[in-house]
């Protein structure tokens, strides 16, 4: 009868230990080698023995050690070397306290020690890498959670930045669904659209579905204009969700600036150039600068010597035609025969 009252306390203190939440301890430490850990421990002030207090020392300690926490947070992969890391620092204490008494001092000390080499030894283990700012889920770069035991995605939400586009009106434009990290090779994509600016899922309807990166619109016209949603899924999950506004500039103002931007360029000094967003029509209206006034005052007299140039010479020509009129032998026989 007391060894089956023996057994539910255990019971009971394993199951509080262990629905007490995770942590790096408990990640990789068994709940029997815990047992046999806390076997021995005296608490100094009653002298008594006490388990329960023994698994509090140990999640203070390790398990709701934030310094223990971030120290494990490594990249994929080295959990093993994690609980390597713990199961030395840990299985010796055990073997050396299981059917020993100790106070609970002695077991701060050495729990205390072993956590700070544990910290240590983590700390030099490699970090996540493979983590792509700022969307999207990133299987394969992740981060080890002890507070989980888990490796944790990269921590970035679905839905990437709005990206701004303009197009003239009837020109070409093109969209891609293009994510810098790695995608399963089962990928489906869904391509959506809105009439507005927005970001709301429940705004916009879906346009494709398959397995096509680029959308792209040969012809634009105003009414293209809008917000275009790219969704990748893999297995029915979700992976991002990319973001275009379109706006579709209408021709003639097309046609205005670019006219606009010519008359800019000719008017800075070579290699400057003017970004124009949306230029104001009476910019149009504005005086020349000093270059093109000199460039059209230098045409001006060029015109004006040209012109001196062709009154000083055609009198001249004029007057050297006649003598060679009378130099010309055959006029001159032809005027004697007729003559
Ligand atoms: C705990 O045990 C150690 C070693 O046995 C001893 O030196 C120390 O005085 C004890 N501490 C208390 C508070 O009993
Ligand atoms: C049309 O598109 C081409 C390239 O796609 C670009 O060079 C050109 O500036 C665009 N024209 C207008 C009016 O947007």
């Amino acid at each position: 009868m007391s060894k089956m009252f023996g057994f539910v306390v255990r019971l009971l203190i394993l199951m509080s230990f262990i629905c007490a939440g995770l942590g790096c301890y408990k990640c990789f430490i068994d709940p029997d080698d815990s047992v046999r850990l806390c076997w021995g421990h005296i608490l100094s002030k009653y002298n008594i023995r006490n388990i329960d207090a023994c698994f509090k020392t140990l999640d203070r300690i390790f398990n709701n050690n934030p310094d223990v926490t971030k120290a494990a947070k490594v990249g994929r992969g080295y959990d093993t070397i994690l609980k390597e890391i713990m199961r030395a620092e840990i299985m010796p204490i055990v073997e050396e306290f299981h059917q020993n008494m100790n106070n609970d001092t002695v077991y701060e000390v050495r729990l205390q020690a072993a956590a700070d080499t544990f910290i240590t030894m983590a700390t030099g283990l490699p970090r996540a890498s493979g983590c792509f700012p700022p969307c999207g889920f990133q299987a394969h770069g992740t981060v080890y959670n002890c507070m989980t035991c888990q490796y944790d995605s990269c921590e970035f939400p679905l839905d990437c930045p709005l990206q701004e586009i303009t197009v003239g009106e009837n020109n070409r434009t093109q969209m891609w669904c293009h994510v810098p990290f790695v995608l399963p090779s089962d990928i489906q994509i869904v391509w959506r659209y809105a009439e507005i600016k927005t970001m709301l899922m429940d705004r916009f309807a879906e346009v494709t579905a398959g397995t096509d990166k680029l959308f792209s619109i040969p012809l634009a016209r105003l009414e293209h204009s809008g917000t275009y949603q790219c969704e990748i899924f893999s297995q029915e999950r979700s992976l991002v969700r990319i973001y275009y506004h379109l706006t579709v500039v209408p021709y003639e103002v097309v046609g205005h600036a670019e006219l606009q931007d010519v008359f800019e360029k000719a008017l800075l000094p070579a290699g400057q150039f003017l970004l124009l967003p949306s230029i104001p029509p009476f910019s149009l209206l504005r005086l020349p600068s000093p270059e093109l006034l000199t460039v059209c005052l230098a045409s001006l007299l060029l015109l004006l010597f040209l012109t001196l140039g062709a009154l000083y010479w055609w009198p001249s020509k004029k007057m050297d035609c006649e003598p060679e009129q009378e130099r010309e032998p055959h006029r001159n026989t032809y005027t004697l025969q007729t003559v």
